[in-house]
This record gives structure tokens, C-alpha cells and sequence, in this order.
């Protein structure tokens, strides 16, 4: 035979498996305003464990996990298609939150003497502020499939062009979701710029370990190796301080219910209307993955590590949750049924110059990985 009737021949066979590995294997999901459609994929593993993400936002839809009898729930809060997560009233279930997570004091910082505006879309204290990327975020973006190896792994990729939500450069970010048969997610953003620029891409998912949306968090034990935390003002700005959790109910350095002192007279707590701080990691591990936070749900046994290659971590105890979102199967979700742990660089970092930078030049990779690893006691 000759090369080129063995090569059409070998085309020939190869076409239908190029073809069935580039489909994306997604299911309908909703349209974007604009009338594209909106995946879902499944990952899932051989312990029966099953995570659904969307490519609007590369959004972590669901996590089902098993609790100390096997028995599967979800314990991410979310909505039933991509209707919800567009709404305004989405407070970043499950979002692949960019360009930069957490706020902005003032929605604006400067670079290299060039001073940048960004949306004031949150006010905590009436204090208006920069949070989570401006009006229309990442997370409110149709990403592409840029590699699809479900039901193990899938990468998504977004390209946002230079100015978007008045951020400069034009950033290309990748997020990566892969589940093992340890029962182990793991979530990796990249991101490039052609120009330099900030960058903080931050991982939202909304934790109830119980498996029951309706139940508080309250009781949920949790432990963050951090001996310090970052004080804030009204506007949950951070105020430059690292102050020191000894003695105040910021101490999660040995596993503590979150419920326990989240009432008490704390400056702090009472700015976040509970816990909604960044706490800075003791032994963070900026090439490897350290421990940011362990999560216990006595009731069930499920276990929840966050290991992270990022300096500090925000604890959001959904206390602006207060019944009027309605998520999954029509659930009003009430005040403080989902926690969120959020790995990231410091809140309001690009105006803090003593906080690690946060700036990204052309020719390099931004990497933030996360590690979640479920199990149980
Ligand atoms: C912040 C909260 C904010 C929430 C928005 C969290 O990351 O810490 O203050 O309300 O995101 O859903």
C-alpha cells in the first residue's frame, strides 16, 4: 500500500474517535442573554460521587458526596439552570469569580502611575467598593471547552479583552475541575496577559456538609491554621493591619462550631455581620498545596479539606443570605445555610503595598490551584 492510501486509511478510522473525544458531551443548561447555549457537565467517579459544572462562569454546580453511611447529597448551594446564575440576585454560587476576587476599596487602584476604574457594585456600610470583578464578571461569561476528558476533567477558557470591567490587558484565564477515585476535586485557574495587569481569580462554592440546604451552618466545626487575620473597616476594606486571633472569636486555629462565638461583640463580626474575613495561612505553600481550612458536619460525618497554593483564605458565613435567592428546586436559601471558603491573594491587594502583589506582566502564568477533598468521620 502506498504512505498516502495507508494515511487516508488510518484518517479514515481515526475521524470518529477525534470526532467523539471533541464532543463536549454537555447537557442543555439555558441560554445566555444573547441566545447561546449553556452546558452542564458531569464528572463522576467510581465511589459514586458526581460533580456537575457549566461552562457559564465555569461554575461548580453540585457536589454530591457520601456522608458516614453512603449516603449521597449535594452540598453546594446553586440553581437548576443558567436562568439563576445570571440573575442579579446570584451572590456567586459555585463562580469562578475574575478578574479579581474580594473587593477593591473605592473601585479603583493604579499601575505603573496609570490610575484604573473599576464598577462599585457592593457597599457594605454604604461604603462603595470594587467586588468580584465589576457588573458582568467572570463568572457571568460564557467560557469555551477548551479540553473535555469527562467524566474525569474538563478545562474551560475565557478571553477577556483589554478594558473589560475597566481592568487592563487582555487576560486569557483557564479553569480546570478534575475528580479522583480518592474523592479529591481539584480546581486550577491560570491566566496571561499581554499587558500588565492585576489579577486574583477566586473560587466561590457555597458549602452545607449536611447535605440539606434549609439547615444552618451554625453547627459545623471548622479549623483554619491562621494565626492572623486581616481587620477591616465598615466597608470590609482591609485596614493594612494583620491583627492576631489569640483570644478573639477569629480563633479557628484548633476546630471550633462556627456558631459558638459568631454572636459575640467583636468589631470585626459585627462589620461582616458574622464571619466574612481573610484570614493569612500560617505555612502557605505558594508551589505546593497547604491546608487553608478543614469542615466538619457532626451530624452526617462529612469532611471537607481545602488545600490551596494561595496566601490566605476568606471565611464568608452567608450572612447576607436572608431567604430571598431561591436556588435548587425552588429552596429559599435562609440566612447562614452555606459557608464559603475562599483561597486568594489579600482583599484590596492592589492598593496595599505591604499585602503580596498581585500584579501579572506579559510572559507570565498566574496559577491559583485548590484542592477539595471530601470525606468522612
Ligand atoms: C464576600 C462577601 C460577599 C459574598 C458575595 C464573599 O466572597 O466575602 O462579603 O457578600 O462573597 O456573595
Amino acid at each position: 500500500m502506498k504512505t498516502h492510501t495507508l494515511l487516508a486509511a488510518f484518517a479514515l478510522l481515526a475521524t470518529p474517535f477525534t470526532l467523539l473525544s471533541a464532543s463536549p458531551a454537555g447537557e442543555p443548561f439555558g441560554k445566555m442573554p444573547d441566545g447561546r447555549p449553556v452546558s452542564v457537565f458531569t464528572l463522576s467517579n467510581k465511589n459514586g460521587v458526581q460533580v456537575r459544572v457549566s461552562d457559564l462562569g465555569a461554575t461548580l454546580v453540585s457536589v454530591r458526596v457520601p456522608d458516614r453511611k453512603g449516603v449521597l447529597a449535594d452540598v453546594t448551594h446553586g440553581f437548576d439552570s443558567a436562568a439563576g446564575y445570571l440573575s442579579d440576585e446570584n451572590p456567586y454560587f459555585g463562580a469562578t469569580v475574575g478578574r479579581f476576587g474580594n473587593r477593591i476599596a473605592n473601585g479603583t487602584f493604579s499601575l505603573d502611575g496609570k490610575s484604573y476604574r473599576l464598577a462599585k457594585n457592593n457597599a457594605p456600610g454604604d461604603m462603595p467598593c470594587h467586588l468580584h470583578g465589576g457588573t458582568i464578571g467572570f463568572n457571568k461569561k460564557l467560557w469555551k471547552v477548551a479540553a473535555n476528558d469527562t467524566p474525569r476533567s474538563i478545562t474551560f477558557e475565557y478571553t477577556s479583552p483589554d478594558g473589560e470591567e475597566g481592568y487592563p490587558g487582555r487576560l486569557t484565564a483557564r479553569v480546570t475541575y478534575a475528580l479522583n477515585d480518592k474523592n479529591e476535586l481539584r480546581w486550577i485557574a491560570t491566566a496571561t496577559t499581554d499587558k500588565p495587569t492585576i489579577v486574583n481569580i477566586v473560587h466561590h462554592p457555597y458549602w452545607n456538609l449536611t447535605g440539606d440546604p434549609s439547615r444552618s451552618i451554625n453547627d459545623h466545626r471548622l479549623t483554619i491554621p491562621a494565626s492572623r487575620y486581616l481587620p477591616t473597616d465598615a466597608g470590609l476594606i482591609p485596614t493594612g493591619k494583620l491583627d492576631a486571633v489569640k483570644g478573639t472569636p477569629m480563633d479557628f486555629r484548633k476546630a471550633h462550631r462556627i456558631g459558638d462565638r459568631v454572636g459575640e461583640s467583636f468589631e470585626a463580626l459585627t462589620y461582616g455581620g458574622g464571619y466574612d474575613h481573610c484570614w493569612v495561612l500560617d505555612r502557605p505553600k505558594p508551589d505546593g498545596l497547604a491546608v487553608a481550612a478543614r469542615l466538619e458536619d457532626p451530624s452526617t460525618g462529612r469532611r471537607l479539606t481545602v488545600r490551596s497554593n494561595q496566601p490566605a483564605i476568606q471565611f464568608y458565613g452567608g450572612n447576607f443570605l436572608d431567604g430571598t435567592v431561591k436556588g435548587k428546586n425552588g429552596t429559599a436559601y435562609q440566612h447562614r445555610t452555606a459557608l464559603c471558603l475562599e483561597t486568594e491573594n489579600f482583599p484590596d491587594a492592589p492598593n496595599q503595598a505591604a499585602f503580596p502583589s498581585a500584579r501579572l506582566n506579559p510572559g507570565e502564568t498566574y496559577r491559583h490551584e485548590m484542592l477539595y477533598q471530601f470525606g468522612v468521620k
